[in-house]
């Protein structure tokens, strides 16, 4: 098996986690710049004022800033034609309400963009991932406010200006889902709602959360309207945190339980974001939990107009949910019910390849648009062997079972454009702000404690991904 000619492979990163220069070039600070580490047993907080004493494994991160051109040179190496990467709002739009964008961060991704076309690799942009101005936050209450949907158009509308020439592929929000799951989502909540303190300790409003998606639905409907009108080339996407659950038992009543769990987790969002409207089935949701969504005039017309032209998302693990005694377990974004089938990573998230498959076969079933594994990924701890080298067999093993998952979606007939491994160069892990929970091919020399010297060096995965590229998928052994 392999894929068809063209199929995009590459990786995928977010500045946040990645760039670092938090505070160069004429940057403001974002909501994650504002985020110290944590770990697995510790959320991480939110300082409205830095700590002089703490860390904020943003700032720095793996610093792309300053190693854009070596970063890109060996993802040509890989043998990669597609990058996924994110503009950082605020290297652009210090406060988020300034009128002219900041020239330096148009130089920055400017020189991004040419290093990208001298090794023919083509990007792809997130316009907006797990960031925010913080001083939107401060001033609004980030997303809760419906002044930062013009905002957010003013800085969407900058970048398709300036960029359409280098950049055809967008996608409006990260995991823009994660806004729907509730508790389970502290990452989300806290760039969305922008509350101060323990990510844990977040007191939910849903009625806050579904306003503040609203607004997020339309923010991202008015940029792919404004892209279809202005420049009919480029193809606007969605993106979505896929988190697969399977019914725990085959009691009925699990089987509904499940079958409501994906709908709010899975598919409520890209249901409004491809077919332009809110489902049926969220009605009686939200008049169970009390939550009334206020539509500003022209809000429905505006969903109907800027469906997007492909389907992406982020696929990690996999979910039981059941209504008898459920063993809960870490994973992506949220817990999750833990699966006796499946054996897990250290950090908890079920691995689960045919998961990837089953999820690929139901959403082109639901939507029949085109469609993009863009994130997907192992964090690891890594050790170097007595070599020195990094042997990560287990990464390797994770990445060709769920490339193999991709080629049966495909055969099973499903119209897959690409697939961008997450965190191809270690990164800042988003849950926990660790360096420790490594995805990379490429490892970089830096550490939880802030220590490092940043040299790169390739892990046998980066030899494993190549080989896999080389062969378009063909080489699985
Ligand atoms: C995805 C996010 O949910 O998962 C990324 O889009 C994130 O930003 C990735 O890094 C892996 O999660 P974590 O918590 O291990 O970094």
């Amino acid at each position: 098996m392999k894929m068809k000619e063209g199929f995009l492979w590459g990786g995928a990163t977010a500045a946040n986690q990645y760039e670092g220069g938090w505070n160069e070039g004429g940057k403001g600070a974002s909501v994650p710049d504002h985020m110290r580490g944590g770990s697995f047993k510790q959320p991480r907080q939110i300082d409205a004022e830095f700590d002089p004493n703490a860390l904020y494994p943003s700032w720095e991160a793996t610093d792309f800033y300053h190693h854009y051109e070596e970063d890109i040179a060996l993802f040509a190496e890989m043998g990669w034609n597609v990058f996924r990467m994110s503009i950082n709002w605020s290297r652009l739009f210090p406060t988020g309400e300034e009128t002219e964008p900041n020239q330096e961060g148009l130089d920055f991704y400017d020189k991004v963009f040419a290093c990208c076309a001298k090794h023919g690799i083509q990007p792809l942009v997130t316009i907006s991932h797990y960031e925010l101005p913080y001083a939107l936050v401060q001033k609004y209450n980030g997303w809760a406010s419906r002044e930062v949907i013009d905002l957010f158009f003013h800085y969407g509308k900058t970048i398709l200006d300036r960029w359409h020439d280098q950049v055809k592929l967008w996608l409006t929000f990260n995991e823009i889902n994660t806004g729907a799951m509730g508790m389970g989502s502290v990452m989300s909540l806290s760039i969305i709602q922008g509350y101060t303190g323990t990510m844990a300790d977040f007191p939910d409003d849903p009625q806050l959360r579904f306003q503040a998606l609203h607004h997020q639905f339309v923010a991202s409907a008015k940029l792919v309207k404004y892209a279809h009108e202005t420049y009919p080339d480029l193809k606007m996407g969605n993106m979505d945190c896929f988190i697969l659950s399977y019914a725990a038992t085959c009691d009925p009543k699990d089987v509904l339980l499940n079958e409501q769990e994906m709908r709010i987790t899975n598919w409520f969002c890209s249901d409004v974001q491809v077919r332009g409207y809110y489902p049926a089935y969220m009605n009686r949701y939200f008049k169970e939990h009390g939550i009334k969504v206020e539509f500003a005039p022209g809000d429905k017309e505006l969903l109907l107009q800027g469906k997007v032209d492909f389907y992406t998302f982020s696929y990690y693990m996999s979910s039981i949910v059941g209504t008898h005694d459920v063993e809960q377990t870490a994973g992506n974004m949220t817990f999750g019910g833990k699966n006796p089938y499946l054996k897990s990573t250290d950090w908890g998230w079920q691995i689960d390849p045919d998961g990837l498959r089953f999820s690929l076969n139901e959403i082109w079933d639901r939507y029949q648009i085109p469609m993009m594994v863009v994130e997907n990924g192992m964090g690891a701890y890594d050790e170097k062997g007595e070599d020195g080298k990094i042997h990560d067999d287990y990464r390797i093993a994770y990445l060709k079972t769920h490339v193999r998952a991709m080629e049966e979606a495909v055969e099973d007939g499903v119209d897959l454009m690409g697939y961008t491994w997450w965190g191809p160069i270690d990164l800042v892990s988003a849950g926990t702000g660790e360096m420790r929970k490594r995805y990379g091919f490429i490892f970089v020399d830096k550490y939880d404690d802030g220590t490092g010297d940043l040299h790169r060096e390739r892990k046998d995965s980066f030899f494993a991904y190549q080989k896999i590229i080389k062969s378009n998928g063909e080489d699985l052994d």
